[in-house]
């Protein structure tokens, strides 16, 4: 087998924390498999002639904080010339981001390159939104930016979340009750006076116990995490104080993913994390999903060797 070239389109990877970060971990594995690691960054994608580019850095990475990348002198490569591009670049998912999304479906056309996850799924598989097609996994949802409407779904359900479609790390999500004073602020706010859709959802009470991330492979999940509440926040996201702890997949989790894993095959949507509170969907992540180390840890696998796995097979496959 000819050695191949993996480029990872990310973030600036000095800031890279080496026993945290899932990219470096996806990294390790690339040349650990004997394949040339190149860098980018995702500001410098640009197409000519027919052809995309970058300025790219050969990378020889190890786990060692602060000595963790040696990179070569930046050199122009053209990105359909290399075998997989792992999109790493983590949100926000602005025009910025979807502008790169093209570049890449065009470095695609090639029929070389894979590119993981397949930029029009990331394009199209709004992390909220994607998942109200699974009406039997998700909680009773509306999503709109009419604030009478959403007021009249609080009113009917009486205990709620409203929350962004673009929001991450537990950004925005507020509680609200029927009988709530700030009702009527929580909504103006949340929906910049009616201009701005948000997901109003059945509040699941579950969530106290923990919001689990589950990640799949390809369609298949490999393990997951459990995101605990800590003091007074009702939001289970690291970002703002939850703790981690094993997520054990039960029945009704395996159920979830064997609804949407095909969906996410079929979409070339090979590292996916999603959100399962209390037995229900809430979130599909494809943008830049995180947790490799912590399931590595609890499951004793490799998620990045499972998932260098899944896109050797379809590299096998074509
Ligand atoms: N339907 C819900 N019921 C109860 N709590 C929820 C619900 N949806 C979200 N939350 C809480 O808000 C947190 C963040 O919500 P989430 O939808 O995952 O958005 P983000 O993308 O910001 O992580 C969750 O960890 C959970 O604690
Ligand atoms: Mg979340």
């Amino acid at each position: 087998m000819p050695r191949q070239t993996h480029l990872f389109v990310m973030d600036p990877i000095g800031s890279v924390l080496v026993d945290k970060d899932s990219t470096f971990a996806l990294m390790l594995e690339a040349q650990r498999r004997g394949h040339d690691v190149l860098y980018a960054l995702g500001s410098d994608l640009h197409f000519r002639e027919g052809r995309t580019y970058c300025l790219a850095q050969r990378a020889t990475v190890q786990p060692v904080q602060g000595q963790h990348a040696q990179l070569s002198e930046p050199a122009l490569i053209d990105v359909g010339d290399t075998d997989v591009v792992w999109m790493r670049k983590d949100p926000p998912f602005n025009m910025d981001y979807i502008f790169n999304t093209y570049l890449l479906d065009l470095a695609e056309t090639g029929g070389r390159t894979l590119v993981v996850n397949k930029p029009s799924g990331l394009r199209d598989m709004n992390e909220k939104v994607w998942a109200m097609r699974f009406g039997d996994v998700i909680p009773e949802s509306l999503v709109s930016q009419d604030m009478a409407r959403i007021r009249a779904f609080v009113d009917r359900i009486g205990h709620a979340v409203v929350k962004p479609l673009d929001g991450n790390g537990g950004e925005g999500v507020f509680v609200v009750r029927r009988d709530d004073p700030n009702i009527g602020v929580i909504i103006e706010t949340s929906t910049g006076h009616g201009r701005t859709k948000v997901l109003a959802q059945r509040y699941l009470p579950e969530a106290k116990q923990g919001d689990k991330r589950i990640i799949l492979v390809d369609g298949e999940p490999v393990g997951g995490i459990l995101r605990v509440p800590q003091g007074v926040d009702h939001r289970g996201n690291i970002h703002v104080g939850a703790t981690v702890e094993k997520g054990e997949l039960n029945d009704r989790d395996h159920e979830i993913c064997a609804v949407i894993g095909p969906h996410l095959r079929e979409h070339r949507q090979v590292f996916v994390g999603i959100d399962v509170i209390g037995g229900w969907l809430t979130e599909v992540n494809v943008t830049s999903p995180t947790g490799i180390h912590e399931v590595d840890a609890y499951y004793g696998i490799s998620v990045a060797g499972l998932l260098h796995d899944a896109v050797a097979a379809r590299l096998d496959a074509r």
